[in-house]
C-alpha cells in the first residue's frame, strides 16, 4: 500500500469523521503530485463536502481555497475551518455546481475529489461551467469513483444482483480513465497532463465502505463484493487550460 506522506500527518479520527467518499485526502495527494500549486494561488475545491481536501490544500500548499459544496452548509464548514485557524485561507461557499457565484477565469486551479462525477460526467459540464472558471494556463485536478472499462450500456452479469437497469443513469456517472481523457480532450479547451487509476483503489474503497456502512448505512461493500470482474476502481486525471 502506498505511503501517503503528506496525509499521514492528519488526525485519523478527524479524517474518519469528516470523510464523505473513498479517502479524499489520499486521492488529492495523488492528484497534487501532478499539479504545480504555489502559495497565494486561488483554488476552487468543488464538491468539497466537509472540507478535508480544502484543509489539505490550504495547509500543504499555502493556497487560498474556495471550499464549495451543495449538501454541506457554508456555516458548518466555516466552523470547522475556524477551529483549525484556517478561516482566512479557506472561504466556505454553499452553491450548486451549475450556479456558481464566481467570475470567469477567477481561479488558478480547480479541483474536485470524489465529487465531479455527480455533475461532470457528460460532454457539457467542462466547457459550459468548469473550464470557464479557470485562467488560461490554469490547472485542473479530478479524482472520483470510476471503472476499469466502460459498461457500454450494459450492467455486467456479476453486478446484476446490486445494480438495477433503472439505475443506469446513475451508473453512467462512473466512467473509465479513457472516457474521461477523450471527453476532456475533445472539448479542445484543455491538455490532459496525467491520468490513471489510483493505486490500491479497491482497498481504499473498501476502507471507505466500512466507514460508510457504519456511519451512513451505505452498501458500497456489497457493490465491491459483487464486482467479480473488477469493474470498479478510482480514477484521477489532471489537465491544463489552453492559452
Ligand atoms: C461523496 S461526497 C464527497 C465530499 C468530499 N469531496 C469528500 O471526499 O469527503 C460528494 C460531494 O459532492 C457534492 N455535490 C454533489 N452534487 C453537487 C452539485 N450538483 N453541486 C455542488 N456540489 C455537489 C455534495 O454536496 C457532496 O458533498
Amino acid at each position: 500500500m502506498k505511503w501517503y506522506i503528506k496525509s499521514q500527518k492528519y488526525d485519523k479520527n478527524f479524517i474518519r469523521e469528516n470523510m464523505m467518499g473513498p479517502n479524499s485526502m489520499w486521492l488529492l495527494e495523488d492528484v497534487c503530485e501532478n499539479l504545480d500549486l504555489k502559495p497565494g494561488m486561488r483554488v476552487l475545491d468543488l464538491g468539497c463536502g466537509k472540507g478535508l481536501t480544502s484543509i489539505f490544500l490550504a495547509k500543504e500548499f499555502g493556497v487560498t481555497v474556495y471550499a464549495t459544496d451543495l449538501w454541506i452548509s457554508a456555516t458548518e464548514n466555516y466552523e470547522r475551518f475556524k477551529a483549525l485557524g484556517l478561516e482566512y485561507q479557506i472561504i466556505p461557499i454553499h452553491a450548486e455546481a451549475h450556479n456558481l457565484p464566481y467570475a470567469d477565469e477567477y481561479f488558478d486551479a480547480a479541483i474536485s475529489i470524489d465529487s465531479y462525477h455527480y455533475f461532470g460526467a457528460n460532454d457539457t459540464y467542462l466547457p459550459e461551467y468548469f473550464a470557464r472558471l479557470v485562467k488560461r494556463g490554469g490547472q485542473f485536478g479530478i479524482a472520483a469513483p470510476g471503472l476499469t472499462k466502460e459498461l457500454n450500456g450494459k450492467i455486467p452479469d456479476s453486478m446484476k444482483s446490486v445494480w438495477k437497469e433503472e439505475q443506469m443513469d446513475d451508473l453512467l456517472t462512473f466512467r473509465s480513465v479513457g472516457w474521461w481523457k477523450s471527453t476532456w480532450e475533445k472539448s479542445g479547451l484543455v491538455d490532459i497532463t496525467s491520468c490513471g487509476e489510483i493505486e490500491d483503489a479497491r482497498t481504499i474503497w473498501y476502507d471507505w465502505a466500512k466507514i460508510a456502512r457504519e456511519r451512513l448505512g451505505f452498501n458500497d461493500d456489497e457493490l465491491l463484493d459483487a464486482d467479480k470482474d473488477n469493474y470498479l476502481t478510482l480514477v484521477y486525471f489532471t489537465a491544463v487550460k489552453n492559452d
